[in-house]
């Protein structure tokens, strides 16, 4: 099958596009003919191992998967002898840990769920990591409650553009921070107020949310609570990871704020990086019902990955970037 692999860490430009076998699979696993996948800064991060803690999970000297990605849409081809859950034929999204930016990746039944109805297969792929990481920052870590004000910075992208959605659905009045090129589309997503944080900060109109979720990662604690209410949350999703070689930007969800939580009267959190079925059902609901539509701002061929990489990285984009695999006829 054709893979994007890499050997070393590194920028995107030492990615290849290769022949290499097709992945066994274990008794649990799935092996799924990727149709679309999406990209994250987590593959960046994988990819540039660095900052460096990440190596403790991907290997300390080079890879120790070759196969880049992890968000996945596709069709079961085969099953593994002790998975219930599916068989071969079935549309399903989530995520691969083997790579999902090839035609085939193998992944364990309890990180797919079955794809929305409605969605095409490269919408599908935008959700995986993006929306659980906006479902857990709205509801496990912000408690998003119904006529709560939230604040979502970094509002047009994979995370925020999730966000919002979610956080609207969860009956939130939502505030989206995004540049100006951006507005029109944050709220087309449902927000009921922009921040164009080009010429304006996140508390422009004083302590009035009662959770932030900050997706951007640049901004000081302290400027963070000032937009906050006496008792608000905030919800810490990102850190500039290309800051800082050991921890990137991540000392500040990982140290600073559980430290500050325990003297203040706002809640910090670091919104945590697990991946259950049971949201990725939660999402397919929300899907299905209209309250969230995935934005696939563009899509890229697996030969064009790197360019997809770098468009991620430098162009700004709305909504999600996807890469789609097309199989030859059979
Ligand atoms: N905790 C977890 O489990 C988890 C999971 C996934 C992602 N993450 C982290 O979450 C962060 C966001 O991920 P993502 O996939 O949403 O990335 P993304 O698609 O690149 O979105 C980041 C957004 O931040 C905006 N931004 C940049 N500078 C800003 C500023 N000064 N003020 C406000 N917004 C600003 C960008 O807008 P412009 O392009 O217009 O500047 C972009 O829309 C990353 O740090 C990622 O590592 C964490």
């Amino acid at each position: 099958m054709k893979a994007i692999v890499y050997d070393r860490y590194g920028p995107p430009s030492g990615l290849r596009l290769r022949d290499i076998d097709r992945p066994e699979i274990g008794e649990h696993e799935v092996l799924v003919r990727v149709h679309a996948a999406g990209v994250d800064p987590g593959v960046l991060i994988f990819l540039a191992g660095r900052p460096y803690l990440v190596r403790l999970t991907s290997g300390l000297r080079r890879p120790r998967v070759p196969v880049l990605g992890r968000d996945v849409a596709g069709v079961v081809a085969e099953v593994g002898a002790r998975v219930t859950r599916f068989r071969p034929g079935d549309e399903v999204y989530g995520t691969s840990l083997r790579g999902s930016y090839a035609e085939f990746t193998a992944t364990h039944e309890r990180r797919l769920a079955g794809k929305p109805a409605n969605l095409t297969f490269a919408q599908a792929a935008a959700v995986p990591v993006s929306g659980m990481t906006a479902l857990r920052a709205v509801r496990d870590t912000g408690l998003v409650r119904p006529g709560h004000r939230v604040l979502v910075i970094g509002a047009a992208g994979g995370v925020g553009s999730q966000a919002v959605q979610i956080a609207k659905a969860y009956g939130a009045t939502v505030t989206g921070v995004c540049s100006p090129t951006a507005a029109d589309f944050v709220r087309s997503l449902g927000a009921d107020d922009v921040v164009d944080y080009t010429r304006e900060e996140i508390d422009r109109d004083g302590p009035v949310y009662d959770v932030v979720i900050d997706t951007g990662g640049n901004r000081p604690l302290s400027l963070l609570r000032r937009a906050l209410t006496p008792r608000g949350t905030l919800a810490l999703v990102g850190g500039d990871w290309t800051r800082g070689a050991l921890l990137g930007g991540y000392g500040r969800q990982m140290f600073g704020a559980p430290l500050l939580s325990t003297v203040v009267g706002h809640r910090l959190r670091a919104v945590s990086a697990r991946e259950r079925i049971e949201d990725l059902d939660e999402l397919r609901d929300l899907v299905e019902s209209g309250a969230l539509t995935p934005s696939v701002d563009s899509g890229y061929s697996l030969a064009q990955t790197v360019d997809a990489l770098r468009h991620f990285s430098d162009g700004h984009p709305a909504g999600k970037v996807v890469i789609t695999v097309s199989h030859p006829a059979t």
